[in-house]
């Protein structure tokens, strides 16, 4: 996951920008809200059209320093809110016509960098993987937590194969010394030095205990339901993701409660009434050749838009239902 939105050059690059700014149209005016605001970057392209206005959200406290460097220039048609996305039914939007609700998941190539983060099995000390705005950091989980629970996670979040020999050993360790980000590393490299992977033998790991920090599934999911609720008509909800848990979410979530003309007897049957999005394209927009050659990062991104049809959101989707189990693994985290 944190390869994908790293610019080799050391840049900052918004991954599939044309794209979005195509799929969204700001050219004819209207509310947007960034709901991964970051850098900024879909959040310029927007204003650059008149008549646009951008609420932008983001966890990290630190994206309100650009923030407020934007908002210098668009008094009036820009504002910055430090929540989380799943708190997007907060907003206090008033009559606010929502042309756009954008997600671009990931993390960016600043926070990758910044060490107290610790995002990275690059960083030095403690572990840490908070993005803002959370409860819990890297550190309690895998110093606290059970054997059997952090074979869970890393599991469920990472594919881990190793996954509970990688836990006992976590285990047996902190015995002796508080783990932190290189005794980690340690430790799963000397669970996997023989295998022989294209991949740092951390990585999955990794990317496991970011997803249970920042409780990225009900992120994304009660997100996505939330975004879905507050567009109008005609609104586009785009969402790039970068990990296939993330991409198996957003698939279901858009197929689901689409117009589907050639319904498989495996589709998902939720519908209950009118369908409230159309969905143009089943296949998700990958990043241009020319886009790989700049930025190599943004590899794994893919990119799925939606169109709602309706002004009411009366659906009751089965989608925390459907995600049940990868949900349970997150709830591990009422016991730190
Ligand atoms: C890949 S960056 C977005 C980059 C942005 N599109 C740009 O062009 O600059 C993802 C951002 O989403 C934020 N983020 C991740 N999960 C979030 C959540 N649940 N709520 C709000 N912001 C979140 C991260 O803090 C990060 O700044």
């Amino acid at each position: 996951m944190e390869a994908t939105i790293v610019s080799e050059k050391s840049k900052h690059y918004s991954v599939l920008l044309k794209e979005i700014i195509s799929i969204i149209s700001p050219q004819y005016g209207g509310t947007f809200i960034d709901c991964t605001f970051g850098q900024g970057g879909y959040t310029k392209e927007i204003l650059k059209f008149p008549n646009t206005k951008v609420i932008g959200i983001d966890r990290d406290i630190e994206s309100k320093k650009i923030a407020d460097r934007i908002k210098r220039s668009f008094e009036d048609r820009f504002f910055f809110k430090n929540i989380r996305f799943s708190q997007l039914k907060n907003l206090k939007l008033k009559n606010e016509n929502i042309k756009g609700v954008i997600f671009d998941l990931g993390y960016s190539l600043n926070q990758i960098r910044n060490n107290k983060k610790g995002l990275s099995f690059n960083s030095r000390g403690q572990l840490n993987m908070k993005l803002g705005l959370n409860d819990f950091s890297a550190s309690e989980v895998i110093n606290k937590l059970s054997a059997s629970d952090l074979q869970k996670i890393f599991r469920y979040f990472g594919e881990e194969k190793e996954a509970k020999k990688i836990a006992n050993n976590i285990v047996n360790e902190r015995v002796k010394y508080e783990i932190n980000t290189q005794d980690l590393v340690k430790i799963i490299d000397s669970v996997k030095r023989k295998k022989n992977s294209k991949i740092h033998s951390s990585t999955k790991v990794f990317q496991a205990i970011r997803i249970f920090v920042n409780q990225e599934i009900s992120e994304l999911i009660y997100g996505l339901v939330n975004a879905s609720k507050i567009l109008k008509k005609d609104g586009i909800l785009a969402v790039v993701t970068f990990h296939s848990l993330e991409d198996k979410i957003v698939k279901y979530f858009f197929r689901s409660l689409s117009e589907n003309k050639s319904i498989s007897r495996y589709q998902p049957k939720i519908m209950q009434s009118e369908p409230l999005f159309f969905m143009s394209k089943r296949k998700p927009i990958i990043p241009s050749k020319q886009e790989l050659s700049e930025n190599i990062s943004s590899r794994s991104a893919k990119l799925r838009f939606v169109i709602k049809k309706k002004n009411i959101y009366d659906f009751t989707t089965d989608i925390s239902e459907k995600f049940k189990s990868l949900l349970e693994v997150e709830n591990i985290s009422n016991k730190l």
